[in-house]
């Protein structure tokens, strides 16, 4: 069954829902707190990174009386095989529906599906200025790892990303 907070539940995204993924990135991405990226994303771009994924690198959606209002997905960290265990994470909720336990909902669904594939880690890099974000991450046990300074440039500035990391399915055991 899947997991359910109140009226919302989160399940496995499949291609029907990219539409309503790139409607929330592209909220996103106007926010110009989340990402580097300046180009809003199709639906059909999505749908093509969907296929492209699989089922290794799942994506979650969180919905809402039928309606998807967040988004959590799971991409290649490198593609060296030492490094096939390792996900690098993006998470996004609809503008309207921030900060009601959404983003954590669909997180923690993402590290789920994660640990079921044999994961072993979680990684993303942050803006340090995206306060929810980085309560997000500490509120699910992720570690700030360190900053990369003036690691890439968002509208002409340079901008720092905060690194974080999670340890999970057998390599957060203890010991
Ligand atoms: C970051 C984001 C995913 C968080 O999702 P959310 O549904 O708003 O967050 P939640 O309601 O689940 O809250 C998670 C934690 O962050 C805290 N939090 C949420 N919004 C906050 C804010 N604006 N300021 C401070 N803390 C905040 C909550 O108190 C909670 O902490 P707690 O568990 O210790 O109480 C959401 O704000 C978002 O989509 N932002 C735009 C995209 C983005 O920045 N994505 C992250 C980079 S990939």
């Amino acid at each position: 069954m899947a997991p359910s907070n109140g009226a919302y539940t989160m399940r496995l995204a499949d291609l029907r829902d990219a539409q309503a993924i790139a409607r929330i990135h592209n909220e996103g991405i106007r926010d110009r707190t989340a990402t580097f990226e300046t180009v809003p994303r199709t639906a059909d771009q999505v749908e093509t990174e969907l296929i492209k994924r699989g089922d290794r690198h799942p994506t979650v959606v969180v919905e809402r009386n039928g309606l998807v209002v967040a988004w959590a997905s799971v991409g290649a960290y490198r593609s060296r095989a030492c490094y096939d265990g390792i996900g690098e994470f993006s998470v996004y909720v609809a503008r309207d529906t921030r900060g009601f336990g959404v983003g954590t909902m669909a997180l923690h669904g993402l590290i789920g599906a994660g640990e079921t594939r044999g994961f072993w880690k979680l990684v993303s890099r942050l803006f340090p200025e995206n306060i929810a974000s980085r309560a997000l991450c500490r509120s699910l046990g992720f570690r700030e790892v360190g900053i990369f300074r003036q690691h890439a440039r968002l509208d002409g500035q340079w901008r720092d990303c905060v690194v974080v990391e999670v340890l999970i399915g057998e390599a957060a055991l203890p010991g």
